[in-house]
This record gives structure tokens, sequence and C-alpha cells, in this order.
């Protein structure tokens, strides 16, 4: 079993009977949804709702139905993978361009868990470029206010045109390297007018599950507050 399905398999152990469930986005997720599926043919009865159009089609492809969040008055639980995590739980997500729904989602779920295979554990995050959602409105000028403050951008293409989130914005992935200033890069970024918001996920998460070759690693957050 590959690491990534570890995870997602495990994860499904935090889902109990009635929940509202936050799914998440990608490969990782992937699984996770997989996995759900089938306890849900077995019987579980819970609410899903969703951080992408890719999550949406894949639950709707196995069967499942996907609430949309504004039917639903609170969110038990999400489940979402991470680009980068460190041992301070903060992490960068938005690989897969998802982020403005996933930090929604999360910042209204009672319980975060993170899913990733262990080459996403990193000492200080960084190494992978941290996505924003900007307006495509003057995104152009959006972008040299980011270049005048040193962050590095770049307007993410797929498939040779922009990149359109499923909230009609655009991406720009900042090369900031590993170990930049957090606060500072937040500083920064809520000063330009054209952001809506950054992949910076700053202790979110109540549980991680680690992927290694030993087998699952649950890790709990003891610094996590609810607000
Ligand atoms: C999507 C995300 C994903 O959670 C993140 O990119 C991890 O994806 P994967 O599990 O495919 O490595 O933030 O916007």
């Amino acid at each position: 079993m590959n690491l990534k399905e570890q995870v997602g398999k495990k994860a499904v152990e935090f889902i109990k009977e009635g929940m509202v469930v936050g799914l998440g986005t990608g490969s990782t997720v992937y699984y996770f949804i997989h996995e759900l599926a089938k306890k849900i043919k077995e019987g579980l009865n819970v609410e899903l709702v969703s951080t992408s159009v890719q999550s949406i089609e894949l639950a709707k492809s196995l069967g499942l139905e996907v609430k949309d969040i504004e039917e639903v008055s609170c969110i038990d639980i999400s489940v979402d993978g991470v680009d980068e995590i460190d041992k301070n739980f903060n992490a960068i997500k938005g690989g897969g361009a998802a982020l403005f729904r996933e930090k929604i989602v999360a910042d209204i779920s009672n319980h975060v868990v993170w899913i990733y295979d262990e080459k996403k554990d990193v000492e200080k995050i960084g190494a992978f470029d941290l996505p924003v959602e900007i307006l495509p409105f003057a995104y152009n000028h959006t972008i040299k206010k980011m270049k005048d403050l040193h962050l590095n951008p770049k307007l993410r293409h797929k498939e040779g045109k922009i990149l359109v989130t499923d909230n009609s914005n655009y991406i720009v992935d900042l090369a900031l390297g590993k170990g930049f200033n957090i606060e500072e890069v937040k500083k920064k970024l809520s000063t330009i007018v054209g952001v809506v918001e950054d992949g910076l996920f700053i202790n979110m998460c109540k549980h991680c599950i680690k992927g290694t070759e030993q087998g699952a690693i649950i890790i709990e957050n003891h610094n996590y507050k609810r607000k």
C-alpha cells in the first residue's frame, strides 16, 4: 500500500455516525474519499461538503451526495492534505489550487485532520512555493506589487493557459525559499488589495496522520485552540 493510501484509509477511523464531513482535495484525500465511500455503502450515515469541484466530482462518481456548504450549519470534521508541514503545524497548501475553499472549510470545522506522506514533513516550510489566490481584475498590477515586495511571484498556468480556480480567480506561486519569515510574508500579503487568500495554514489542525514505511502515525497538536 502506498503511503497516501495508508493515511487516506486511516483517516476514516475519525469519522463517526451522523457527522458533517468536509472533504479536502488532492491525491491523498482521493484515498480517504474512496474509503469513506465504502463505509457509507456499508451503512455509515454522514453528510458531506467539499473543498473543490474535483472532490465533488470524485465523491459523486462513487455514488455519494455532496451538500452545498450553505446547507449545513456546521462541519464536525474535515480531512485534507498538505504540501509541506513543519513541527509547529505550520503548513503550505494549495498545490491543487483549492486553498481558498480549503481554508474556509478548515476555519469552520470543529476538527481538522491533515493526512500526508512523510516526505511532506519538513524542518522549515518554504521549499514548496507558496500558492496565493488573487483576483483576475488588475492581476498584472497585483503581481507587480508582489514583485516590488520581493515575493518572487509566478502566475500559475495549466495546459498553456492561466489556471482558473473554482472561484474564478488566479493562483500566483511565491518562491520564498525554505525558512522564510512567515509573519513578514503574511504582513506583506495583507497590504496587497488583489489578494484573496494565501496558502499558509498556521496551526489550523488538531490531528495529523503521517504515512511512514513503518505505518501511519497519528500526531496530536497540543497547541491547537479552536477559535
Ligand atoms: C490542494 C491542496 C492539497 O491538499 C495539497 O496540494 C496536497 O495534495 P496531494 O495530497 O495531492 O499531495 O492543498 O489545493
